[in-house]
């Protein structure tokens, strides 16, 4: 990658690029599984209890980029294994609030995780960043439709799905009426799982939704959309 917009000491960016190297390196050897990421059931937990399935670095650039041009303080991350993707996040939203005059006190980020395993390596990620990045983070562990049913402040500002298919709609629902005017929904790979994500893009595309939905051209489809429900 030749240019990053990412602002973080030194040691983040290098423990940021091995962990990407690591989830590349395992997903390449479990291709031949990656049609069972349609399915919640008991042996795709197996198969990924020990994986990292991170979200793609370009993507994870873009995520915190867009949340530094919103000026966004209020994120959800919806499926946080190893806690690649939510490193960004935290770094991100604690760049918006020092800028911010009188910021939350509380951490920007909800994380959630029903793996205790994975919810224990995420920590210790974060706590390799720093506690700069630690205290950004919020993580909710068990699962998501339960953790995120309670505690989450209205004025969500952006909501990242990287979550089994089967759990994306739900996710949408539990949130919806925290989402501020103009929060954004990013969703990955909404091209190589389409037939996974049908129902959350009918809900997105029904007249009247309030949602507005873009498909980004990155690796697999990364969906890019806008809530902006009529007064
Ligand atoms: C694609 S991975 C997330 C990768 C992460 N965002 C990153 O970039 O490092 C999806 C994660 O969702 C978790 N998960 C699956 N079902 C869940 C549920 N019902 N509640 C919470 N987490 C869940 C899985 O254990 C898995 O670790």
């Amino acid at each position: 990658m030749s240019r990053s917009p990412i602002e973080a000491p030194q040691h983040v960016l290098a423990l940021l690029n091995k962990l990407h190297k690591l989830s590349i390196e395992q997903e390449d050897r479990i291709k031949g599984d990656k049609a069972r990421f349609v399915s919640t059931d008991a042996s795709l937990d197996d198969l990924m209890r020990d994986k990292f399935i991170a979200l793609d670095e370009d993507k994870c650039h873009f995520v915190y980029q867009l949340i530094r041009a919103m000026g966004a303080t209020s994120v959800i991350e919806a499926g946080t294994s190893f806690g690649v993707s939510t490193i960004y996040l935290a770094l991100a939203v604690r760049e918006n609030k020092k800028s911010r005059d009188g910021a939350k006190v509380k951490p920007g980020v909800i994380a959630t995780e029903n793996e205790p395993s994975k919810a224990a390596r995420a920590r210790q990620h974060w706590a390799q960043c720093g506690s700069e990045v630690e205290a950004e983070i919020d993580l909710r562990e068990g699962n998501l439709l339960e953790t995120l049913a309670t505690d989450v402040e209205q004025g969500v500002d952006l909501l990242l799905l990287d979550i089994w298919t089967p759990l994306a709609l739900p996710t949408v629902k539990v949130i919806q009426s925290k989402l501020r005017p103009g929060a954004v929904i990013l969703t990955d790979h909404t091209l190589t799982a389409a037939a996974g994500y049908k129902e959350l893009l009918d809900y997105f595309e029904a007249p009247d939704s309030g949602f507005h939905s873009l498909t980004l051209p990155y690796s697999g489809g990364f969906e890019m959309t806008v809530y902006n429900p009529r007064k």
